[in-house]
């Protein structure tokens, strides 16, 4: 049965289910701390969940406070403005900033207790210089207690963000200058966690071990370490360190493995649900006879006598324009494809196989209506996309729904 949200407006929304968000969180934290396997004196792995981006379209702030209740370790954001977001809802976790800062956020990293990576040398100075101000006595009292802490990331063989581990001797000696900071974690990010046909992973493992050993022969303590986002969670144990970053598996979406025959196997190692259903209803219905064009610039024809639905959809929405001509709705528990062009605000589905559909009717585009289910990955595999980037696209205008 297709849930029924009741608001008024224009009516296309979408439902995030906060119980599948916490199930998703706990399988997570299940699977990376199995009975035994870390040995009785270790902590247990904790959790970063990566809620950059809006929580990839869900809503920053009611999922980190679900996650929050459900006592995810860290969260994981892209700039001091999402960080101080959270804090204004009153998140208390520690926060990351996992792209690091540019010159002139440091001011609202401190104030906001955020904890920076630091991608090169240089920023240790800036931050250095910023909490050395933080510290200062005002009016006889000291602003700030204790060192500000924040993370280091490697560049282990991404070649996108991070120092170079040839670097870490000179990042080691600018450290030592910056009496008001503290190395509280080191991570790395992996290009190819779920590509199986190459060494690529294997090789970012070796790279990365040996510039944690590096640091340490310097007499640098890494402090939390952490290298694993979602394929890695799912299916390479060896990289799973003192804390994992879920992103998309914490939306219950795997990625694409390759081989692609790896699919099967991988998924059943980490059962997640899906935590977003995107619908809208049919505004028009029109009957159209043989040869008649649909849409901006007649992009599909009707070859036989046809019934097309108008949904309240478009791109603006997040119904993404690839799927012109090739995405599928399911009306009425059956799939009706996409025809013509994706506009803004209005997509055009053919319904002349669902003679019981009406307008008022629900099109679902990602989720489950009538024992018909249409994932996210499903659409992001005819998009030839991922399923992050359809999630990132779903519209501000589009409410959301959270549902328990
Ligand atoms: C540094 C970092 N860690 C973890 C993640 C989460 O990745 P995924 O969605 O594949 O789990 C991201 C997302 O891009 C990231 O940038």
């Amino acid at each position: 049965m297709t849930r029924t949200v009741k608001f008024e407006g224009r009516p296309i929304w979408a439902e995030v289910s906060l119980g599948s968000l916490t199930h998703n969180l706990r399988a997570i934290r299940r699977h990376v701390n199995p009975a035994g396997g870390r040995g009785a004196r270790r902590p247990r792995r904790k959790i970063l969940a990566v809620i950059k981006s809006n929580a990839y379209g869900h809503g920053i702030v009611p999922v980190a406070q679900a996650l929050s209740r459900a006592r995810a370790d860290w969260f994981g954001v892209t700039c001091s403005a999402e960080g101080a977001e959270l804090r204004e809802s009153g998140i208390r976790e520690p926060v990351l900033i996992l792209t690091g800062f540019w010159a002139g956020e440091e001011q609202r990293i401190l104030e906001n207790h955020l904890t920076p990576a630091i991608m090169r040398p240089e920023q240790l100075r800036l931050l250095e210089k910023a909490a050395a101000r933080s510290q200062k006595v005002r009016g006889g009292r000291k602003a700030r207690r204790g060192p500000v802490e924040f993370h280091l990331k490697i560049d282990s063989g991404m070649n996108r963000l991070g120092i170079h581990p040839s670097e870490i001797p000179a990042f080691a000696r600018v450290l030592a200058e910056c009496p008001h900071l503290r190395l509280a974690g080191t991570f790395t990010h992996i290009a190819s966690s779920e590509v199986f046909t190459t060494e690529q992973t294997a090789e970012q493992e070796v790279a990365f071990d040996a510039a944690l050993a590096c640091m340490r022969s310097l007499g640098l303590d890494p402090g939390i370490v952490h290298m694993a986002n979602s394929a890695a969670i799912v299916s390479r144990p060896s990289t799973w360190c003192d804390m994992v970053r879920p992103g998309a598996i914490l939306y219950g979406y795997h990625q694409f493995f390759e081989p692609p025959e790896l699919n099967p196997k991988m998924e059943a190692k980490l059962s997640v649900r899906p935590v977003l259903s995107f619908r809208a209803r049919i505004i028009s219905i029109k009957q159209v006879a043989p040869g008649a064009r649909v849409g901006y610039n007649g992009r599909w024809t009707a070859a036989s006598p046809s019934r097309v639905a108008v949904l309240a959809a478009g791109y603006a929405d997040g119904l993404v324009r690839v799927l012109s001509n090739k995405g599928r709705v399911i009306v009425r528990g059956q799939l009706a494809p996409i025809i013509g062009t994706v506009s803004m605000d209005l997509t055009a589905a053919d319904i002349t196989g669902i003679a019981s559909a009406r307008v008022g009717d629900i099109a679902t585009i990602y989720g489950t209506d009538g024992g018909t289910t249409q994932s996210v990955p499903d659409v992001a595999r005819i998009a030839n996309t991922a399923s992050a980037e359809l999630l990132c696209a779903l519209g501000k205008r589009v409410p959301r729904f959270y549902l328990p």
